[in-house]
């Protein structure tokens, strides 16, 4: 079956896709990695259901995209690691396959996922695509929602638009954790996640088209007083996160969605986790820093 891509929505032709006709399992020629990324231009989200893969797969074809991220912005400790550094455990679960207890720290700061974000936007060099693989979900819940930061550019105001236009927001894991009261950063941590700078307003290379670079890592804007710029940054991701702007995926066991994070946001939705969740994440780091890319 030749590959196909569709919007899952009608009245959203650009935003969120569906890709049938493929099988990451057998592995992908270079041709089809291309088609894919032509679908990401248009649709910044695709869903591609019925993808029984592993881990060495998974990665195997996320590295048609580019080069490859560690998984640098978890907290577990390396010896308490389910998986290994090259994936990113998005899971309930600790290393013996339990979930984890209700006041587990890590537990507690995974929850920062259901706050709408970009990934590794706190890295200097922040992700462009995450590969999300569904391998076990709960009975309900845990929808993924994704919100199209192109759109939520194009209706902007023409004043904000100029006010946003320049601006250099400051990015850090301490802002969006602490956002939900978790402070309790060891040392290490706080050095390891010291405050990065990335662009408010970002140009697609491939397509050129702009959008807003929100995360609720971002904590600060440069040059502007911090309750100034929380209030601002906050009635940002309001206006971008509307619901006329999302995407709310709904799992099935297989599915894998990918989504460029410098174009959506997205967060998590609460489930009942005493039920297993468990996705692993592959992550395809951008080019650069924002800053030293082409505004
Ligand atoms: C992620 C993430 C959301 C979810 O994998 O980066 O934020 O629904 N996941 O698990
Ligand atoms: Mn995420």
């Amino acid at each position: 079956m030749a590959l196909t891509i569709k919007p899952i929505r009608p009245e959203r032709p650009d935003f969120a896709g569906e890709v049938l006709g493929i099988d990451l399992a057998k592995g992908v020629s270079p041709e089809t990695a291309t088609a894919i990324e032509a679908g990401m231009d248009r649709f910044a989200v695709l869903v591609l259901p019925n993808q029984v893969i592993d881990d060495d797969q998974q990665y195997a074809f996320s590295q048609h995209f580019g080069p490859m991220e560690q998984a640098t912005g978890d907290i577990a400790q390396r010896d308490q690691r389910r998986l290994p550094m090259h994936i990113n455990d998005v899971s309930n679960l600790d290393k013996d396959g339990r979930v984890l207890e209700r006041d587990d720290r890590r537990r507690l700061f995974n929850i920062g996922n259901m706050l709408w974000h970009s990934d590794s936007s706190f890295k200097p060099t922040p992700a462009k695509y995450s590969l999300l693989s569904a391998r076990s979900i709960p009975s309900e819940g845990g929808n993924t929602e994704f919100a199209d930061m192109r759109a939520a550019w194009d209706t902007l105001d023409a004043k904000t638009q100029a006010e946003c236009r320049d601006l250099v927001c400051e990015h850090t894991q301490l802002h969006s954790r602490g956002l939900l009261g978790f402070t309790e950063f060891t040392p290490e941590e706080r050095l390891k996640w010291q405050p990065v700078a990335q662009r408010l307003v970002r140009r697609h290379p491939r397509t050129g088209r702009l959008s807003l670079y929100l995360s609720s890592h971002a904590g600060a804007i440069r040059g502007w007083p911090v309750p100034e710029a929380r209030m601002f940054l906050r009635d940002l991701t309001e206006h971008a996160t509307q619901r006329e702007f999302v995407y709310s995926h709904t799992w099935r066991q297989w599915d894998l969605v990918i989504w460029d994070n410098r174009v959506v946001m997205h967060r998590a939705r609460r489930y009942d986790d005493r039920q297993v969740r468990d996705m692993h994440r592959t992550t395809v780091a951008d080019s650069a820093p924002t800053l030293e890319q082409v505004a």
